[in-house]
């Protein structure tokens, strides 16, 4: 069973095509690498022993979507390509909404064109915007995203149940994840962000492998037990099964679904500075500076309808996710050979 996977080369889509050639699919990678190495591919043969087919190139070029679904025959699309800094979103509207809103039209045509109607789409906790209430669950009207990078997101939830509701043979399969973190645990497959990390851990790592001097936390007064900002952490390899479980309790089944994949629960940023200090054996570096704009004081996922309908719920703590960037990092401190 081909499962085309588009953005597979990065950080989530890695990890989940490790996952689906354990559950017996063979995935289909498109990835325009620009934010990914094509390296990822022999890390996967190697600890998949699945040699996933992998085409070099852009979700926005139609005709070579036609040609990879004429070359195999795909039942499913699980679709993480996209840009998702949201800081650089701010700066660069027009290349986020053409690369994760166009980007998305353009898939979905050469989908109608080929006869799939199966996509799972990488969503994110953002479209909730600011809420009141936590946790988060599903029937919450979604919010104001307060980036042009949420935005996009939310309007593509928006296109793909108009789509639906237009043309009801679509299964169109809404995740949207909280905080994806942790690594493969043998060490060999993580995040490999170009850059400044824009997330907490990966920029934590780099701090514990010396890259960096010290981590900011971005504010120490928030309404939270220790006045740092809480999420939700979610290991990347359960973010990944979460996508396996989705592919399989929802085939055959048209209709709009959405789900939240998170943990269920919220970790400070110094219970992950804790932790990472654990996992690394040295205490992690940090000062306290100003709020960062935009960010919201605490907030997590009400994961059971996940578990419900989808049979599948996390079993990693943050304590693995921090072993296993720590593993990751320490053993690939610059990522992935070019
Ligand atoms: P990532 O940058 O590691 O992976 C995205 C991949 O898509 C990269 O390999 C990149 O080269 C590729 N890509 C980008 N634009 C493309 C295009 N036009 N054509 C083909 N390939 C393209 O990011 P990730 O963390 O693995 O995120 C995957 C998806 O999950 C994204 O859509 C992201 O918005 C979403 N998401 C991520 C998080 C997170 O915190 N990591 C949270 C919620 C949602
Ligand atoms: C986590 C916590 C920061 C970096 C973002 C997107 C969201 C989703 C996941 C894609 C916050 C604090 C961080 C640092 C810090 N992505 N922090 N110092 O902002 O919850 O979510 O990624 O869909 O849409 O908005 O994640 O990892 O940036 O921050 O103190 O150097 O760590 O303030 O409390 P965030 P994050």
């Amino acid at each position: 069973m081909s499962i085309l996977v588009t953005g597979g080369s990065g950080y989530i889509g890695s990890h989940t095509c490790l996952q689906l050639g354990a559950a017996g699919f063979n995935p289909v990678i498109l990835d325009n690498l620009s934010n990914s190495k094509a390296s990822v591919v022999d890390t996967l043969t190697r600890l998949g022993q699945v040699k996933p087919v992998f085409y070099h190139g852009d979700i926005r070029d139609k005709l070579l979507l036609a040609r990879i679904f004429a070359e195999h025959a795909i039942e499913a699309v699980i679709h993480f390509a996209g840009l998702k800094a949201v800081g650089e979103s701010v700066k660069k509207p027009v290349e986020y909404y053409d690369n994760n809103v166009y980007g998305t039209l353009a898939l979905v045509q050469a989908m109608r064109e080929a006869g799939v109607r199966q996509l799972i789409f990488s969503s994110s906790a953002t479209v909730y915007g600011d809420r009141p209430v936590i946790p988060y669950d599903e029937s919450l009207p979604t919010g104001r995203p307060s980036s042009p990078y949420g935005r996009s997101k939310l309007m593509v939830e928006q296109i793909l149940e108009d789509v639906q509701r237009a043309e009801p043979e679509w299964n169109m399969t809404l995740l949207r994840y909280f905080n994806p973190a942790g690594a493969h645990p043998s060490g060999d497959m993580g995040e490999d962000p170009q850059g400044i990390p824009n997330n907490l851990m990966p920029f934590i790592a780099q701090v514990a492998v010396g890259r960096r001097p010290t981590l900011a936390i971005f504010g120490n007064d928030f309404p939270t037990p220790d006045g740092t900002g809480v999420r939700d952490y979610i290991h990347v390899m359960d973010l990944a099964d979460g996508h396996v479980a989705a592919l399989k309790a929802l085939r055959n089944r048209p209709g709009t679904h959405i789900y939240n994949l998170g943990a269920g629960v919220g970790h400070s940023v110094l219970d992950v500075v804790k932790a990472f200090g654990k996992a690394s054996g040295k205490p992690v570096p940090y000062h306290f500076a100003p709020r960062r704009d935009g960010d919201l004081a605490a907030y997590w996922a009400a994961p059971e309808k996940a578990a419900r309908d989808l049979h599948w719920r996390v079993s990693r703590s943050l304590e693995e996710m921090a072993e296993d960037t720590w593993r990751w990092q320490s053993r690939h401190p610059n990522g992935y050979p070019d």
